[in-house]
């Protein structure tokens, strides 16, 4: 049972990363449509689960359609931990369940919470093997490559398998680091060396192309900021034209609205401003639909940027015609 899922997946792994406030159900659906093998949940605090918060409860909701997915959760008690693994396992039903070791964000990481474990490896380890004897289903981590060096990942990681981790996904940068510098992925693959459970890369990808430069031995990788605005990176294809990605963006709209009603409009805003990255005159498109409120809107303001893409195109097209043709006579050649 444990396995089961982790054999079944597409290999090499490519996977949408976890992010809060970014990876829900909507656009979790459209990266699984557009070729991802596996999806990430947001992190879901584990104090909020076994307290019965419901905002936690409704983090933790998905569709089928997702799977196979894993849900994430954060904690720094191992009983609580190992509360939330069982209530997730119980209610909702994943394919796996994975620990937070890596979020760097300040109020995570100054409560001791994230990252801030991989300087408590002890305590990393109790938490892993408490709710590793609790739960049936797939159990994973994602991590740095330390708190502040980079090595420290060696002996993390090794920990980690043997408190009964079945996968390991690293993020090519310490805690300290933040998001600032290019992402290490060397010690990520001699991370691999080091362990036999599977491990996969993160930091950085930018493009469809990059994932296989930068597989080498790694069962995956996964794919974060990437992501944003251009789920199209887990497909082969080259970035779709302005007709595919404008129906792209009315399903996440529409998906976002059935699961959140206003607020998942509200929180669509930011995804149209990402999709529409590198279109002409996106800074006077954008400051329109910061403001959506419905559908309809979304589909007027993109109608009307096709409509004039369209005719920039046909006025370039026009232009190049033009050169091509004989000069007229100037009157020096006459
Ligand atoms: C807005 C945002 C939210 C994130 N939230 C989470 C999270 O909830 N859990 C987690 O493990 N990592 C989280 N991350 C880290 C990403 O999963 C990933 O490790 C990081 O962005 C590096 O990968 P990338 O360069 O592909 O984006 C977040 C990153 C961003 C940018």
């Amino acid at each position: 049972m444990k396995n089961n899922f982790w054999q079944q997946l597409n290999k090499p792994i490519i996977a949408l990363a976890p992010m809060a406030g970014i990876t829900d159900s909507a656009f979790r659906q459209i990266c699984k449509g557009e070729g991802a093998d596996l999806v990430y949940s947001e992190m879901i605090s584990s104090y909020g689960l076994a307290h019965g918060g419901k905002k936690s409860f409704n983090l933790c909701c998905f569709k089928e359609i997702e799977r196979p997915i894993i849900i994430q959760i954060f904690g720094r008690d191992p009983k609580i931990m190992g509360e939330a693994a069982l209530i997730i396992e119980k209610k909702f039903k994943p394919d796996g369940l994975d620990i937070n070791f890596g979020c760097p964000a300040r109020r995570v990481v100054s409560s001791g919470h994230g990252a801030a474990l991989m300087d408590e490896p002890e305590l990393a380890e109790k938490i892993v093997r408490h709710i590793s004897k609790k739960i049936k289903i797939f159990l994973s981590v994602k991590t740095r490559l330390g708190a502040k060096k980079k090595t420290e990942i060696f002996d993390f990681a090794k920990r980690m398998e043997s408190a009964g981790v079945q996968a390991i996904a690293i993020h090519g940068r310490t805690l300290k680091q933040g998001f600032k510098g290019e992402a290490d992925w060397q010690p990520i693959y001699k991370t691999a060396k080091l362990i036999k459970i599977p491990v996969l890369g993160n930091g950085d990808i930018k493009n469809h192309g990059e994932i296989k430069e930068k597989l080498k031995n790694l069962a995956g990788v996964l794919i974060g900021r990437g992501a944003l605005g251009n789920p199209f990176i887990f497909n082969q294809k080259e970035k779709p034209d302005f007709k595919e990605i404008k129906k792209v963006i009315l399903k996440h709209a529409s998906l976002a609205e059935e699961e959140k009603k206003e607020r998942g409009l509200i929180e669509m805003r930011k995804h149209l401003c990402w999709y529409i990255r590198g279109i002409p005159k996106a800074k006077q498109l954008r400051q329109r639909l910061v403001q959506i409120k419905n559908i309809e809107e979304i589909k007027e303001i993109l109608d009307t940027a096709y409509a004039r893409c369209h005719c920039e195109e046909r006025s370039d097209e026009a232009i190049q015609e033009m050169s091509r043709l004989p000069r007229p006579p100037t009157a020096a050649s006459q």
